[in-house]
């Protein structure tokens, strides 16, 4: 029997790589990952007794499909009172994780043939969704020296009388590019009269260095808003990525139909992460500064030693925790053997060589590239360093 044409889905490289890492741990071999998409600190005791107090009193039952009131009040709160941005409470769905919240807001908007625009590099499941559902990917590729960010002048380009969406993902998984309110608003200048919607994925929104500040692209405007779908979650600000629990917040209509494709998919998010999250979001988030700190700290270790690798060069991310460095110089180059004519060439070869896990660039849809996560411990840091270095001399 024939399976449909949309399942015909390529595998993600980014899990591809973290299975490969945990199977040659399996045999005993020390491997470094560096491929992890997740922080590396606990997730907070009070949101862990919250869940365990959710159980305790059964709160173990189908809730709305679209998630529990108190949860969605607190995401109206936690958008007005930090980003600026006013909803009510039925401009707010509840969806299994962000990358759920991400594939339903596509699911959507997305009808076979339209286009949706996407900066690359690009977080590996946007390119799968839209294949998914029909949608035709148009990828406008950013430059490193321009910050891995696009331009009103490149957006203008690429938009066509079939743009649905525009994609855009800041702080951004893998560059860790982070738009300043500036250049966002001239993006959203260009877009005000054009009908399209925004995708806006802030996924990362709280992890950002050097005293920058996250903006979201809704804010400016009253029309933009109404376009722009923002998507966030609690994986990552408070370290809950096994909770499953994102957020979507937008026009009612693009709400109201979310919600009724999980009243029919998936039903609602698990009832006590999503008590859970509740206490998550009640949170002074004061231990956020120390995480950030830590990633901070790790990120300047990582890109001096980088710097110091050789064949390998690395700008510092302004925001998430990972660095993206051009590994270019690389490429037709042999290493112990190993031929490295791509980056998963090369990731491979760490991997099997160097013993360390990193992902490839061609995952985010450029070569020339690995990505590298700093969302594990110093002395592994330092020790994986030591082994790109080792690796790559010759
Ligand atoms: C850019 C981006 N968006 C969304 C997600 C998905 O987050 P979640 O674990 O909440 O589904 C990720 C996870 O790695 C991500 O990197």
């Amino acid at each position: 029997m024939k399976l449909a044409e949309r399942s015909n889905i390529s595998p993600s490289l980014t899990l591809a790589m973290n299975t490969k890492a945990k199977e040659m741990k399996r045999r005993g071999i020390d491997v470094i990952s560096f491929a992890a998409g997740e922080p590396d600190f606990p997730t907070p005791d009070h949101v862990k007794e919250a869940a365990k107090k959710a159980i305790d009193e059964n709160k173990t039952y189908y809730t709305p499909a679209s998630g529990i009131p108190e949860l969605k009040e607190l995401v109206v709160k936690k958008l007005k009172e930090e980003n600026g941005l006013e909803y009510s409470i039925d401009q707010v769905v509840i969806n299994s994780g962000a990358k759920h919240s991400a594939f339903n807001a596509l699911a959507v908007t997305v009808d076979e043939g339209d286009e949706v625009i996407i900066p690359a590099p690009y977080w590996v499941s946007y390119s799968e969704m839209v294949n998914i559902l029909g949608g035709k990917c148009v990828f406008i590729e950013t430059r490193e020296d321009k910050g891995f960010k696009i331009t009103p002048a490149d957006l203008e380009k690429a938009i066509t009388e079939k743009t649905k969406v525009l994609l855009l993902n800041s702080p951004n998984n893998p560059t860790g590019a982070v738009y300043s309110k500036e250049e966002l608003y001239h993006i959203a200048e260009l877009l005000e009269d054009i009908d399209i919607f925004i995708l806006s994925d802030e996924i990362y929104e709280k992890i950002v260095y050097d005293g920058r500040e996250h903006v979201s692209i809704a804010t400016y405007s009253e029309k933009i808003k109404e376009k722009t779908i923002v998507v966030n979650g609690l994986s990552k600000a408070f370290s809950m990525t096994g909770w499953r629990i994102g957020y979507t917040a937008g026009p009612k209509e693009v709400i109201s139909a979310i919600g009724k494709l999980q009243g029919h998919s998936s039903g609602n998010p698990p009832s006590i992460s999503q008590w859970a999250g509740v206490a998550a979001l009640k949170s002074d988030c004061s231990f956020l500064n120390e995480w950030v700190s830590e990633f901070s700290r790790r990120r300047d270790y990582i890109v001096e030693n980088l710097n110091s690798t050789p064949f390998i060069s690395c700008s510092k991310p302004e925001g998430a925790f990972y660095v993206f460095p051009n590994v270019s110089e690389t490429f037709g180059k042999e290493f112990n053997g190993y031929k490295i004519n791509d980056s998963v060439d090369l990731a491979n070869y760490l991997l099997e060589y160097g013993k360390i896990a990193t992902v490839p660039g061609k995952a985010f849809g450029v070569d020339g590239y690995i990505r590298i996560s700093f969302a594990t411990s110093m002395e592994n840091i330092e020790k994986g360093m030591q082994r790109l270095k080792d690796a790559l001399t010759i």
